[in-house]
């Protein structure tokens, strides 16, 4: 059977409060209308087409590697209208279409596809997902007949106290026989107290005509709506246990789970270890066995198995085997770390390589330089890569020595084995096994002290 998806993302989100538009909010690092489109395609929904109005153009900017259709909703005239603008997108295929909303990130492959399975099974011409809330709010509620047959959906501004009480409530999420949902669009009016087409009458309208509607019922968690900043805090907050959950079962230990903040996208390996603190972003891959003392920030990086690292930042750059960072590093995007290096406390690396077994222990920084295997920076050196308008490039060999505050004045190359004197300013090529010395002799004036009088 043909299965496709329509996300309604037109709407505006005024309570959020913001100039992005609603769906385009992150959870867990993705924004909630990238999380719906992926459901969908993860439930096997490769047609999909999304509604967008408000803020069109960078929910379309957004969404474009994706690849989905758009339909554009000039006017917001309620959810019913929102699908009638989607009208050519469903014309011409005889099928189901599921209906889900751009603020509803939270909702699973899983119920997706019950959802559809309950639908076919039973026969519906139209099944909505429902949930049972204490407090159900501003949502619509579910009236059934005396024979407890699903009869329509009332909105909470429509209901009479009665029907206010109803604790079943309309997700907002559906699937559709789509011959039938065309016929019942074009019925649709906007008599009611928000003067809007709903696409909540589309069920009044089925059931008139005798036809067969479902209902399924999942938990709160999966369909719970974004409209406020705070509403958006509980959806991440559901989302990153979920998150949080997967890796503890994949093998990964997680100290305190409320308080680790792992993006949707992450891969993390067996046995690695992440204490408190540590927020691991975007498309980060970090392999078996690392130890994640508290406190860093790694973004869209790869750390190899058995990395150490405390208190450090780590944004697109790479880092090798069994190397420990930190604390307080700085890795900054296109670097390469060799393995079993060491990148110590107080250290900058920017956009360079570091070879295997090489040690910047303290107080450095490194930018724009090529630096070998099984090198030592003494604390406190210096590439200067840049004169105030160009950068420059450093080239440093294997086993090089640096000694404590050095600078090395780019571009300039230091060859293997080479060693620098501490306190030296290199602005020449060092040749291979040589010691260069760039700093001032120390002169001795005996006595200076006691003819200054300033002896004690
Ligand atoms: C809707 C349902 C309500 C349900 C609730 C669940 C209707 C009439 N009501 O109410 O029964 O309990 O969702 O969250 O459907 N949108 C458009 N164009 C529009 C209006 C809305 O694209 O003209 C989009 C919004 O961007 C949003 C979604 O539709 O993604 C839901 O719209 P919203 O206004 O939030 O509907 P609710 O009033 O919450
Ligand atoms: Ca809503």
């Amino acid at each position: 059977m043909y299965k496709c998806a329509i996300i309604l993302a037109a709407g505006e989100g005024k309570r959020m409060n913001s100039n992005t538009p609603k769906v385009m909010h992150k959870v867990c690092g993705k924004e909630m209308i990238n999380h719906v489109i992926d459901t969908m395609r993860s439930a096997d929904i490769d047609m999909v087409d999304v509604v967008i109005g408000r803020g069109a153009a960078e929910v379309k900017k957004g969404t474009e590697d994706r690849k989905i259709n758009y339909s554009v909703q000039e006017d917001q005239l309620g959810t019913g209208h929102a699908v009638m603008c989607a009208k050519e997108f469903l014309s011409g295929n005889e099928g189901i279409v599921a209906i889900f909303v751009g603020d509803g990130p939270l909702i699973s492959e899983h119920t997706v596809r019950e959802l559809l399975d309950y639908h076919e099974k039973g026969n519906y011409k139209a099944t909505i997902l429902t949930s049972r809330m204490n407090d159900p709010a501003k949502y619509g509620r579910i009236i059934r007949d005396e024979t407890g047959e699903v009869k329509k959906i009332v909105e909470f501004k429509d209901a009479t106290t009665e029907e206010k009480l109803v604790e079943e409530i309309n997700s907002g999420m559906y699937c559709f026989n789509i011959k039938e949902l065309l016929i019942s669009l074009d019925k649709l009016d906007n008599n009611n107290a928000q003067k809007e087409y709903y696409l909540t009458d589309v069920i009044g309208i089925l059931k008139d005509q005798g036809l067969k509607v479902g209902a399924f019922d999942v938990l709160a968690d999966e369909i719970t709506a974004v409209n406020s900043k705070v509403e958006l805090a509980n959806a991440e907050a559901i989302m990153r246990k979920r998150i949080n959950e997967k890796h503890m079962e994949n093998g990964v230990t997680i100290m305190d789970p409320s308080n680790t903040y792992i993006d949707c996208d992450v891969i993390i390996g067996k046995d690695t270890i992440i204490y408190p603190g540590n927020v691991l972003q975007g498309t980060t891959i970090i392999k078996e066995e690392c130890v994640l003392y508290p406190n860093n920030r790694i973004t869209d990086s790869v750390l190899e198995s058995g990395i150490v690292i405390q208190s450090s930042v780590v944004i697109e750059s790479k880092i090798g085997e069994k190397t420990t960072v930190g604390p307080y590093a700085y890795i900054r995007p296109e670097s390469n770390i060799g393995k079993h290096a060491r990148i110590g406390d107080f250290v900058e690396i920017k956009k360079s390589t570091i070879g295997d077994n090489t040690k910047v222990s303290h107080l450095t920084y490194i930018g724009d330089a090529e630096v070998g295997s099984g090198c030592n920076f003494g604390c406190g050196t210096v590439v200067v890569n840049y004169d105030g308008k160009a950068k420059y490039k450093t080239t440093i060999g294997n086993n090089v020595f640096i000694g404590c505050n050095t600078n090395l004045v780019s571009p300039v190359t230091i060859n293997d084995n080479a060693y620098t004197a501490a306190g030296s300013t290199i602005t020449n090529e060092v040749p291979k096994n040589t010691l260069a010395i760039a700093r001032a002799r120390q002169k001795n004036v005996e006595n200076w002290v006691v003819k200054k009088g300033l002896n004690k």
